[in-house]
């Protein structure tokens, strides 16, 4: 008993040293670890429970959120009482405090006395632009589709989901793909472009581990004409601004590509950045850049409409000088962290898409007419930029 405590007192304190450390690949490493071991101390009955009851509370969330009690709570750092709370967003008060009790027991908002309650800092981050339209996308989007996709997949013999029609599909009785779907939707497509962009912004950049002086600066062409970088399915065009901050003397255009509903949407881009509408199902418009730069495009793409995406980019590519960087997971074959693992589920159930291996990404670059040069590791959980050329 008494070394139980000792070593959970240790355990603390080895969790505090990575806090104060303020190192962002240590947290998340000591989070994984501190999951594991939660996983190992849980008898299966616990395991299981809590399986069974993980989507009550997120459904409660987002029924609070809807109902705009969240933000009513996240206004003041006072409390705010059920009754005050049912005024201000006329919900009914009896639902309120039903939904926020499971909400408060997971620290979302704190019950500081009976029907009482004031924000803590996971309210104050939910309402945020970016973690809010994450919050509402993911629900909306995923969060139905994975409560159907057992069933889904017991329709169809448990075949593999390799693109239209999927579990997305079926659970939202359409027959478009997530992003057509989406775009009819421009307030649903306004919170999805918000997560995309902000989620990364405190995560280190691919540039910071990318030999990006003796690889793309280096021997780059500097005429009127020359293209230093297209990033293509660009999204509101952050990742692209931010080489241009961290690089602004090097030479060549800076081109983002996004359909046309994105491009639209963009409020604000660095003034050397470059905008154009441009579908990736078809010819690639931009020849001859230094480099095509992909983020979190082919993980929701299958195989086929990868190698689709990949060819076009191929045929455009300068050889010996243009090259192909994809920021991706790259999966270890075996033992794959929790983070990247849901995510490839998500993947699955939203867009019958699919994170991968070293060997899958080697295989669909080849099927395309290139091949990797290195995978590079951004850091923890898997996260890389892989790095190719066109196939000698
Ligand atoms: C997962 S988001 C990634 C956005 C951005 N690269 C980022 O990481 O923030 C996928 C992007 O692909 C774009 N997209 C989807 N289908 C497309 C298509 N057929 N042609 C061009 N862009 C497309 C979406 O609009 C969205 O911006």
């Amino acid at each position: 008993m008494a070394d139980a405590e000792k070593l959970s007192a240790d355990f603390i304190e080895a969790v505090q040293n990575v806090l104060a450390s303020k190192d962002e690949t240590a947290r998340k490493q000591m989070l994984g670890t501190t999951m594991q071991a939660m996983a190992m101390l849980e008898a299966p009955v616990d395991a299981i429970w809590k399986l069974i009851m993980s989507p009550h509370a997120p459904s409660a969330l987002m029924t609070l959120i809807k109902a705009g009690v969240i933000q009513e709570i996240a206004k003041t750092d006072s409390p705010s009482s059920a009754d005050k709370l049912a005024q201000a967003t006329g919900a009914d008060r009896l639902l309120i405090v039903r939904l926020l009790r499971p909400v408060s027991a997971i620290g979302v908002v704190e019950e500081t006395s009976q029907e009482e309650y004031a924000p803590t800092p996971i309210t104050k981050a939910l309402v945020g632009r970016v973690l809010s339209g994450g919050y509402q996308f993911m629900f909306s989007a995923a969060t139905r589709s994975l409560a159907n996709m057992p069933f889904y997949l017991e329709k169809t013999g448990f075949k593999n989901v390799e693109g239209i029609p999927g579990p997305f599909q079926d659970a939202h009785g359409t027959q478009d793909g997530m992003f057509p779907w989406l775009i009819k939707d421009p307030a649903l497509m306004g919170n999805f472009n918000a997560f995309m962009t902000g989620q990364r912004i405190d995560r280190k950049q691919w540039f910071d581990i990318f030999d990006v002086e003796n690889i793309l600066l280096k021997g780059s062409k500097t005429d009127q004409n020359a293209i230093m970088m297209v990033d293509v399915g660009g999204g509101e065009g952050y990742d692209i601004s931010m080489f241009h901050k961290r690089y602004p003397e090097a030479p060549g255009r800076l081109i983002v590509e996004d359909l046309p509903a994105v491009i639209d949407s963009i409020q604000e881009l660095a003034p050397k950045v470059e905008s154009k509408k441009h579908d990736f199902f078809q010819p690639q418009p931009i020849k001859g850049a230094r480099c095509y730069y992909f983020r979190s495009i082919l993980h929701d793409w299958p195989d086929d409409d990868c190698i689709t995406i990949l060819k076009h980019t191929a045929e455009v590519m300068t050889p010996g000088y243009s090259k192909l960087l994809m920021s991706e997971f790259v999966l270890p074959a075996s033992n794959t962290p929790l983070y990247p693992a849901l995510l490839d589920i998500n993947m699955m159930a939203v867009l019958n898409g699919m994170e991968r291996t070293e060997a899958q990404w080697s295989k669909l670059l080849d099927a395309a007419g290139l091949e990797v040069v290195k995978f590079w590791s951004v850091g923890a959980e898997t996260e890389g930029l892989i790095e190719a050329v066109l196939k000698s």
